[in-house]
């Protein structure tokens, strides 16, 4: 018998950035030579979109092991405060009905549509995630990226040499939503950073700007004015040449940069349809503040 042999085929979704990658089965170990072109189509494209998986939450993880360590949620409503390396987003509760729309978990995740990077309040910021599909909505419910690498590219020499001096303040919270329900007193503490306001990827030397929603005010500017800048950079970054939608399909994955890239959420028919993502998320190795070694994959599935 005859056994037919797929191969790992990369093309690009957008002219900036977001390749799809198709022709592999990313639930079963992966071969070394597979998880090296995963990775450098990951620092040249910023975005993989995988097709056709069926992962559940271990091979997910298995697989999300291969670029380095795993973060651990931060407790909050919408996981119950009982955190894990996968974060769900959905609009369903635990029996898989749908939640009202007043449910702390879901006042909750719609933080998740405003533009941000994942983890950017933390001391050592998020590599990578990994978002699967479990469910799907047939209209609405997109993800949607921004290059932030491919806005920094667009900006006038002189202005990029002003931001490269500055540095944000990163908060957990959200700006506009009512702080004191999402986290308690520690985890905010705890996740108030600051971080350059550009980000270099190591391996290729591309710039980025490093915004997003966590990123609230400038240290070296008065609170107000750095904000406006903060929102003015982040608008800048999620003009629509620079933003790619992805509507979710059966069996997608998608593994996006935040280093270099924005994301949110877009809204959908929480009565009507059911939503079921699950992320894992790839820590950072070095402080951020030096970005002197991000990691290199680690290669383990042979
Ligand atoms: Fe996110």
């Amino acid at each position: 018998m005859t056994t037919l042999k797929t191969r790992l085929t990369v093309k690009r979704l957008h002219p900036l950035f977001v390749a799809e990658v198709t022709g592999i089965d990313l639930t079963v170990p992966v071969p070394r030579e597979d998880l090296r072109t995963i990775w450098d189509a990951f620092n040249e494209h910023q975005i993989l979109v995988f097709r056709d998986q069926a992962f559940d939450d271990d091979s997910q993880i298995a697989f999300s092991r291969n670029f380095g360590e795993l973060e651990m949620m931060v407790a909050h409503p919408g996981n119950d405060w009982n955190p894990g390396h996968i974060s769900i987003m959905t609009n369903l509760g635990k029996d898989g009905n749908m939640l009202p729309l007043d449910h702390p978990a879901m006042e909750h995740r719609l933080r998740n549509e405003a533009w941000h990077s994942d983890s950017s309040f933390k001391p050592v910021a998020a590599l990578a995630s990994l978002l699967a599909a479990r469910i799907v909505p047939p209209v609405g419910g997109n993800t949607e990226f921004a290059s932030a690498r491919a806005a920094y590219a667009d900006l006038p020499a002189e202005r990029k040499a002003e931001l490269e001096r500055l540095t944000a303040v990163h908060r957990i919270t959200h700006p506009d939503m009512d702080e004191d329900k999402g986290y308690d007193d520690e985890a905010k503490k705890r996740h108030t950073v600051t971080h350059p306001l550009t980000r270099v990827n190591p391996v290729n030397g591309r710039k980025a700007l490093y915004v997003g929603a966590h990123a609230q005010e400038i240290v070296e500017m008065p609170p107000k004015e750095g904000r406006r800048m903060l929102d003015e950079l982040t608008a800048f970054c999620t003009q629509p040449q620079y933003v790619y939608s992805h509507h979710w399909r059966d069996g997608d994955a998608v593994m996006w940069d935040n280093r270099c890239t924005l994301h949110r959420a877009t809204p959908f028919d929480k009565t009507r349809y059911k939503r079921k993502l699950h992320r894992t998320t790839i820590a950072g190795k070095a402080p951020d503040s030096a970005f002197a070694s991000m990691p290199e994959p680690r290669m383990a599935s042979v």
